[in-house]
């Protein structure tokens, strides 16, 4: 079986083809028109996708040296994200599915990027606990098999990723804040300054950013604006060691509650290298085994929705044509 995926939840326009002999296209184009206004304005996203989305589903099906009449099955995101952006994946796949009367699925955007990491390691057993760090989301997630989880925490207010683009934003450094606050805090002293890292000692695995936010504001509005350019990367660095310091705390914590010997990292946040090195080495101490997908598998793309999409098809599911996009839904 073949399944063309579709990825259009956000600013990314992702199409990919995941079949029996694995992943054979992975296409993303992410729309830069965005940056100009320092984040994602809902309708230029829609425009964009209309734009971009057979074009990009065109070279997907050409990567993978398919054509469409190949194609069994056609996975789609349908939530959480901007409704208008949800609605151009969901009706074209509708459309396709359709006219070539095969059967398409629905799939939630955070349970394919929970699942990126099997594009990399196909081999992964149940269970095993996912840190989940995007744009949008922070939560710590029980996985048990493909559709059965247990939310063992999740932020009490902004998510990972909007703390690291609202910072990036405070010092000046421009959207999408996470990679550029990632290569910024290389040439800087994480030990610069002493940040809140909220919760940490605290029992259970919620997650609080805003005060680390604050936090980072007053200091700035301390410095002279001489100091802010001069202690730009020293900044970022305390303020990067502060937030992955309490992430890997916490995934580490659950592991060894739930003698869970497996974590899985996804989402955008789950690139950043500072957090990449922290966990592996934190983890190794206790004998915990971390997976973290390929760069590119971290930020939002389609072949985790294909990934998703082929093996509920493969359990016997599908949706049907009434299915609308839930720009709030849950895992
Ligand atoms: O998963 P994703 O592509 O989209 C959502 O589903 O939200 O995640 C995007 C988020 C953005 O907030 C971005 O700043 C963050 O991931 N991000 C990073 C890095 N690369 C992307 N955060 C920290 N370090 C990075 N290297
Ligand atoms: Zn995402």
């Amino acid at each position: 079986m073949n399944v063309l995926g579709i990825e259009t939840s956000c600013d990314e326009t992702a199409a990919a083809v995941y079949g029996s002999d694995g992943l054979q296209s992975n296409v993303i184009a992410s729309q830069s028109i965005h940056y100009q206004y320092g984040g994602v304005v809902p309708e230029l996203a829609s425009r964009e996708h209309i734009r971009l989305i057979l074009p990009i589903i065109k070279q997907a099906l050409a990567e993978a040296n398919f054509k469409l009449h190949e194609i069994d099955g056609i996975a789609v995101t349908y939530g959480p994200g901007l409704v208008g952006s949800l609605l151009v994946g969901l009706n074209v796949a509708k459309g396709l599915a359709y006219s070539r009367r095969i059967p398409f699925i629905g799939v939630n955007h955070i349970e394919g990027h929970v699942f990126s990491v099997c594009l990399n390691r196909p081999d992964l057993n149940f269970p095993f606990i996912a840190l989940v760090i995007s744009g949008g989301h922070t939560q710590l997630v029980l996985v048990k098999s493909l559709g059965q989880y247990e939310i063992l925490g999740r932020t009490l207010d902004d998510a990972a990723g909007e703390a690291f683009d609202k910072v990036s934003k405070m010092l000046d450094l421009g959207y999408p804040g996470g990679p550029i606050i990632d290569r910024v805090s290389a040439q800087g002293d994480e030990k610069f300054a002493q940040f809140p890292r909220s919760l940490l000692k605290e029992d259970g695995y919620a997650f609080s950013f805003s005060g680390l936010k604050t936090a980072v504001l007053y200091f700035l509005k301390r410095l002279t604006e001489e100091d802010r350019k001069k202690y730009v990367a020293d900044i970022a660095a305390s303020f990067q060691a502060a937030l992955v310091e309490v992430l890997v705390e916490k995934t580490v914590a659950a592991s060894r509650n739930h003698k869970i010997q497996n974590i899985v990292l996804a989402g955008g946040v789950a690139r950043n290298s500072y957090l990449r090195k922290l966990i592996q080495a934190r983890a190794q101490r206790d004998g915990i085994h971390v997976h973290i997908p390929d760069p590119i598998l971290c930020t939002d793309n389609a072949a985790m929705i294909a990934w998703v999409g082929y093996h509920k098809f493969q359990n016997g599911e599908q949706s049907d044509y009434n299915l609308a996009p839930v720009p709030g839904l849950k895992l």
